[in-house]
């Protein structure tokens, strides 16, 4: 196939690499002529697993380009995937400006007697697909011009390539069995769950999947409150119950809370849509009131643990909204960064991969060098590099001795047996 794909952010790069990686010849546009030049120079622009490699053996072979001349790719190809950007406004509608710039384009670039198969994988309120569908065959004579097929995406950042190579299910939304067929087709029969649906049920089953793992996430943070409160363990609550085959041991990890692009915009989003319709969604307010409340429950514990953060050094290990990945958008530990500088704090911070672009905290380029002289230290982040850090070394350098595992990631007898002060939220 030749596949024009639009948008080379985590979705649209790596699935046009892996496409590519299939046999398919796939040009990836983008409107930033920085990051196409990069990713022609075989640099990757994502932290990301794997994929350097095998966007440079695509690169190679010649079945993988980028562009910015978007039109020019509109006309050649027959297959346009779509994975441009839909933030969130204000009010948590979602923002379409990008989709609607990608009708049209598309109607631009096209003959009336071109036919076109374009593919949705950016995440779309209900009734995003039917909408696309509409105002494509408004645009133009014949009606059979273009086929819209919901196609969403559920790779997470830091193991894309894995999740792209490996899914535990694919949703195809759409009107005709066929274009289950051409999907099958377009990612090589990858043997997977295939769910053919119709495309407001596909564009739920996204938002339903990021809403229930929200849910997860916020259930146990207020599991966590409650054992802080009683002295239990939260840990050992989350590994027990983790074990019923009806609960699961995944997304049961207390801490500051989800961030990153999706999880948040999702839960808003969805949430926009049941209003719209006039369903109160109380579930999802209540996932949004613990998320945003979470930073300063952990504001309030330190205070009980160090007493008055003013002036004090504290190091913040971690700036990535989770491992595995240098993206920074939405990130729990900036909410905790922003909340620490207005207590007054003297703030360092560390990340292995992401890059500090806030001013109100100094950064270190190395782990050991962040925590010289600090009276406390925050895990923020669940990086390995935290996870197995020397915590001798830890000790020596840091003038307090307080840590503070804001991820729950960090084994408390390892810390504790250099003479460190560990201290989490309902951990006993
Ligand atoms: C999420 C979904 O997991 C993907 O399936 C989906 O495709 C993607 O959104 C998307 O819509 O594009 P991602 O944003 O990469 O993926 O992040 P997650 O791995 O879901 O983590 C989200 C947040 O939850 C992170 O801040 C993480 O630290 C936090 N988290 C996760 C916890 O606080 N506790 C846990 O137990 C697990």
């Amino acid at each position: 196939m030749n596949i024009c794909v639009i948008g080379c952010g985590y979705v649209g790069l790596t699935t046009g690499t892996v496409l590519s990686h299939f046999g398919h010849d796939v040009t990836c546009v983008d409107i930033d002529s920085q990051k196409v030049d990069a990713l022609n120079n075989g640099v990757c622009i994502i932290h990301e697993d794997g994929l350097e490699s095998m966007l440079q053996k695509q690169l190679q072979k010649g079945t993988l380009e980028f562009s910015t001349d978007i039109h020019k790719h509109l006309q050649r190809n027959a297959v346009i995937l779509v994975a441009v950007g839909t933030p969130a406004s204000a009010t948590g509608k979602t923002d379409l400006t990008y989709i609607d710039q990608v009708i049209e384009n598309i109607t631009l670039s096209t003959q009336d007697d071109e036919k076109k198969t374009i593919i949705i994988k950016s995440t779309v309120p209900p009734g995003t697909n039917e909408y696309i569908q509409t105002r494509l065959i408004e645009s133009g004579k014949r009606k059979d011009r273009f086929t819209v097929i919901s196609n969403p995406e559920f790779l997470r950042e830091g193991t894309a390539l894995y999740d792209l190579l490996n899914p535990d299910k694919v949703v195809v939304g759409g009107r005709n069995p066929l274009e289950l067929e051409f999907i099958r087709k377009m990612y090589a029969y990858l043997p997977s769950e295939y769910f053919f649906t119709s495309p407001v049920t596909a564009e739920l089953i996204k938002y339903a999947s990021n809403a229930f793992l929200a849910t997860k996430i916020s259930f146990i943070n207020e599991l966590q409150r409650i054992c802080e409160a009683y002295k239990g363990d939260i840990s050992v609550v989350a590994e027990a119950i983790g074990c019923d085959p009806r609960i699961g041991p995944h997304f049961l990890k207390a801490g500051l809370g989800y961030g990153g692009y999706c999880l948040p915009k999702d839960i808003q989003s969805l949430s926009h849509a049941a209003t719209v319709k006039g369903v109160v969604p109380s579930l999802l307010y209540s996932v949004e009131r613990v998320n945003n409340s979470q930073v300063d429950m952990y504001i309030d514990f330190l205070e009980k643990e160090a007493g008055d953060l003013n002036h004090r050094k504290i190091t913040v290990w971690g700036l990535a909204f989770k491992s595995n990945t240098d993206d920074t958008r939405d990130s729990p530990s900036y909410r905790l960064i922003k909340r620490l500088n207005e207590k007054g704090a003297i703030l360092t911070a560390y990340d292995p991969a992401a890059v500090n672009k806030s001013k109100i905290v100094r950064t270190s380029k190395d782990q050991y060098e962040s925590i010289k002289d600090a009276d406390i230290l925050i895990i923020a982040t669940d990086w390995m590099d935290f996870i197995e850090a020397d915590w001798t070394k830890v000790k020596a350098e840091m003038n307090g001795s307080i840590i503070m595992d804001a991820r729950n990631c960090l084994n408390p007898s390892d810390v504790r047996s250099a003479g460190l002060n560990y201290v989490a939220p309902g951990i006993g």
